[in-house]
């Protein structure tokens, strides 16, 4: 009997192969880093087939690392970044352009001539470059031939599930519900691509993928293993933390942050700047809905200050440097890198780093960083509680950034709620091990899922009640010095 399930983690920075066992115990790994490519300022793009090789290698070396052939693995699931657009060449495979990653502004211009009561109606999704659409419609208005070839069927696009599984099975053009909610092309209510829409952006249907469920076999991805699952990763995030119940929230922090809830069977429609998206979908099961709040910049920060700044050796470095000081001194940095997501939605948003003096060191700016992850939090969490009139008293929280013990803390004091970690810290993977899992039967049900979670460590608010809310008045005066920004 197969004792593991693998996931492929494919996200903005790396990717990564990790095999469960039954009781979601970590058996193996493989990551591997991808470049970051960022040809004019607010371009990010990504190389996709750099990312398909990097998958193949961290399959063959996690299972290698492990011990185990593929044959041992029960199913594949698959996460990954959301909304990246790859176009490729339907007979040749070959990516026709680079990736546009989620991050990347080129689109903002675009944004003044499109129906944001349509598209928020329709998708859950207010008006912002960070969905697929407008930088499916920017290649296309940008590429000479391009759409003449897509119309024809002869030029693909996908989100990084839909290039993988092409990739794995051999030539199979599908996505999950998931990642199709957050191209801007997808009806909430009917779970298929809106003809109103993709007249709107002018996006021929013929280079669309087939929409299927997050958990079904939809094919081989190593030789007698289903690949059974793909799902966007803060979904999987979602799942990975057991969040089955309406209501159940968690938080990610990755390069972005994501904070979820479930909402259960039927969408929650958003007032206070937060997405309604799709969670997942089993089978032929009804779909569980989610309000998310998306942070473009989290641990992108921390990474801004390693690779643009050099001030920094390792992310994992940000905590010793930061600790070296008491508090920020008054500095706050809004890393709007990408503009502003939730719950300002402001793409015309640029960073700023105020409160400067000569007395600052790279230590106050780190901790201001590390801050900036925790107040952009708050905001989200503020919003939540709006929507849907219920004050979280405890939050889950998942990824890269939970390693840092003093940023946990910083955001119990910031949010002024227990902060709680699991034991398995990449929920991501797990969630998409686990709804493989279920596809194939390695799991019999959500309950078994339940049983794995297990705390890890609990963080308590230690500010005053006066400190929180100064700090939360500065944090938004320095954001509010960061709009208007772009002309
Ligand atoms: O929506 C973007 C998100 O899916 C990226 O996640 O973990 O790579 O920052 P992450």
């Amino acid at each position: 009997m197969k004792q593991y399930v693998g996931a492929i983690d494919q996200g903005t920075t790396s990717t990564r192969f990790m095999i469960f066992d039954r009781s979601g115990a970590e058996i193996g790994r493989h990551q591997l880093e991808h470049r970051q490519i960022f040809p004019a300022s607010g371009w990010v793009e990504h190389d996709a087939t750099e990312i398909w090789e990097n998958t193949r290698k961290t399959i063959d070396a996690a299972l290698t690392g492990a011990g185990l052939v593929p044959s041992d693995l029960a199913a594949i699931g698959l996460t990954n970044q959301r909304e990246t657009v790859v176009l490729w060449d339907k007979a040749s495979g070959t990516p026709v352009a680079p990736a546009i990653v989620w991050q990347d502004t080129r689109t903002s211009s675009m944004l003044d001539t499109l129906d944001g009561a349509l598209i928020r109606s329709r998708t859950g999704l207010p008006l912002a470059t960070y969905f697929s659409a407008t930088k499916v419609r920017w290649l296309l208005d940008n590429m000479p031939g391009l759409r003449a070839r897509a119309t024809r069927g002869e030029v693909l696009f996908g989100t990084m599930d839909s290039w993988l599984i092409w990739n794995l099975t051999g030539g199979k053009h599908l996505t999950d519900v998931t990642n199709a909610s957050r191209t801007m092309l997808m009806n909430l209510g009917t779970l298929d691509w809106d003809p109103d829409l993709l007249a709107h952006f002018d996006i021929p249907r013929a280079m669309l993928p087939a929409i299927r469920s997050s958990a079904e076999t939809y094919g081989e991805a190593l030789p007698g293993v289903p690949i059974a699952a793909a799902i966007g990763d803060q979904q999987a995030a979602l799942f990975g933390q057991t969040c089955f119940d309406p209501g159940d929230t968690k938080c990610t922090y990755g390069t972005g942050g994501f904070l979820l809830m479930n909402t259960g069977s039927s969408p929650v429609w958003s007032s206070h700047g937060l997405i309604t998206t799709v969670a997942y979908r089993f089978g032929d099961e009804k779909p569980v809905y989610a309000l998310e709040g998306s942070i473009a910049a989290a641990g992108a920060a921390v990474q801004w200050l390693r690779d643009q700044l050099g001030i920094l050796d390792s992310a994992a470095a940000s905590e010793t440097v930061a600790g070296q000081v008491e508090d920020s001194a008054g500095v706050y940095f809004v890393p709007a890198f990408s503009g502003l997501f939730a719950p300002y939605w402001r793409p015309d948003a640029r960073g700023a780093i105020v409160g400067l003096s000569r007395f600052h060191t790279a230590a106050h700016l780190t901790r201001a960083a590390l801050e900036a992850i925790c107040y952009q939090t708050r905001d989200v969490v503020e919003a939540m509680a709006q929507d849907s009139g219920t004050a979280l008293d405890r939050l889950r929280v998942d990824g890269g950034v939970t390693a840092n013990d003093l940023c946990m803390q910083l955001q119990a004091d910031i949010l002024g709620v227990p902060v709680s970690r699991p034991a398995v810290a990449e929920t991501t993977a797990l969630g998409a091990a686990y709804a493989a899992g279920l596809a194939v039967g390695f799991w019999e049900s959500v309950g078994d899922l339940r049983a794995n979670w297990r705390e890890d460590r609990r963080w308590q608010p230690t500010w005053t009640a006066e400190r929180r809310s100064e700090g939360v008045t500065r944090w938004r005066a320095a954001v509010d010095r960061t709009l208007d920004w772009t002309m």
